[in-house]
């Protein structure tokens, strides 16, 4: 990996990710794209900017004639609860978008990390320690868009040899960008909302379990898996990653322990709800730790204690 361009890449994992590469490969080799008109704060730390809409055809070519990557990471996608008000629009942006970037694999030979996530499982995946191989028969539209992206990236390996990768990302928590639209935000706002107003109200039942990362785990977990040996990789799209799984009772605990007045209380949205019931509860992501040494730095405490430090040093 010499030359980087990210779709997306303002996004949630795009933003982290972006910093993380600019630091390695330098400012000149990470272009980062995005639909919207270039923020105003955009300085090299985050690469070099570029306006794309990647389901566009040509668009995405002329940024790779003009740079030529060697690898693309498309972050652009829409999450899931904002799929679910918007079905046609998740499906023009998760999948058109997605085979736009894999035939710029193709013709520019270049490394494709497609982004998945725990939401390929569906209500008859087993529901503990969810196996790398197994049912998937999710129930949203996200979900759907998710596994189709799983097997076209896998086709255009096995057909075109595209050195297609792919992680099932779980919720993920970060201080510097907030997610747009996800089943999984509410680990987020909790932190936001403990640091300015010392309570949160939540939208997902007390005891709803799902698998969960911090930002840096997962900016580890894809910058490995793209640096790994192709000859190691027996499976590609896309390998279960985990770090922890917690529900909002035992997140607000971590929280308690830091913040002893922090108090939740729930007021249930039965979409989000809905989708978070047909996901795991935890994830086994043996492959990922034998294939390319996969490893998770932070559990639960240690995360609640990064953010919330982080966000008093942000939101004061
Ligand atoms: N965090 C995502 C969501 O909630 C899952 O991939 O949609």
């Amino acid at each position: 990996m010499k030359k980087v361009l990210i779709t997306g890449a303002l996004g949630q994992i795009g933003t982290d990710l972006s910093e993380a590469l600019v630091e390695r490969l330098g400012t000149d080799n990470v272009i980062s794209c995005y639909h919207r008109k270039k923020p105003e704060v955009m300085d090299g730390s985050r690469g070099l900017y570029e306006h794309l809409d990647v389901t566009k055809p040509g668009e995405l070519d002329a940024l790779m004639e003009k740079y030529q990557p060697d690898t693309i990471v498309h972050m652009a996608s829409l999450l899931s609860a904002t799929a679910e008000k918007k079905p046609l629009m998740a499906w023009d942006i998760n999948m058109n978008g997605l085979i736009q970037v894999l035939e710029a694999g193709r013709k520019y030979n270049a490394l494709v990390l497609n982004p998945s996530s725990i939401a390929v499982f569906g209500p008859d995946s087993p529901k503990d320690n969810t196996p790398q191989d197994t049912i998937l028969r999710p129930t949203s539209i996200y979900g759907v868009t998710k596994v189709a992206g799983e097997l076209l990236s896998d086709y255009y390996f096995t057909k075109y040899q595209v050195d297609t990768r792919g992680l099932r990302y779980p919720g993920l928590i970060s201080y510097k960008t907030l997610p747009g639209g996800g089943t999984t935000d509410y680990a987020v706002d909790i932190y936001f909302q403990a640091i300015q107003k010392g309570c949160y109200t939540c939208y997902l039942k007390e005891d709803t379990s799902i698998d969960m990362m911090y930002m840096p785990d997962a900016i580890k977990a894809t910058i490995d898996l793209m640096d790994a040996d192709p000859s190691t990789l027996k499976h590609r799209n896309a390998f279960n990653v985990s770090a922890m799984a917690f529900t909002p009772a035992e997140i607000a605990a971590s929280i308690k322990k830091f913040m002893p007045d922090f108090t939740i209380n729930y007021e249930i949205d039965p979409e989000r709800q809905s989708i978070a019931d047909s996901w795991p509860n935890s994830i086994d992501d043996t492959a990922a730790r034998e294939e390319w040494g996969w490893k998770n730095d932070f559990d639960l405490d240690a995360m609640t204690k990064d953010m919330l430090e982080n966000l008093k040093k942000i939101l004061k």
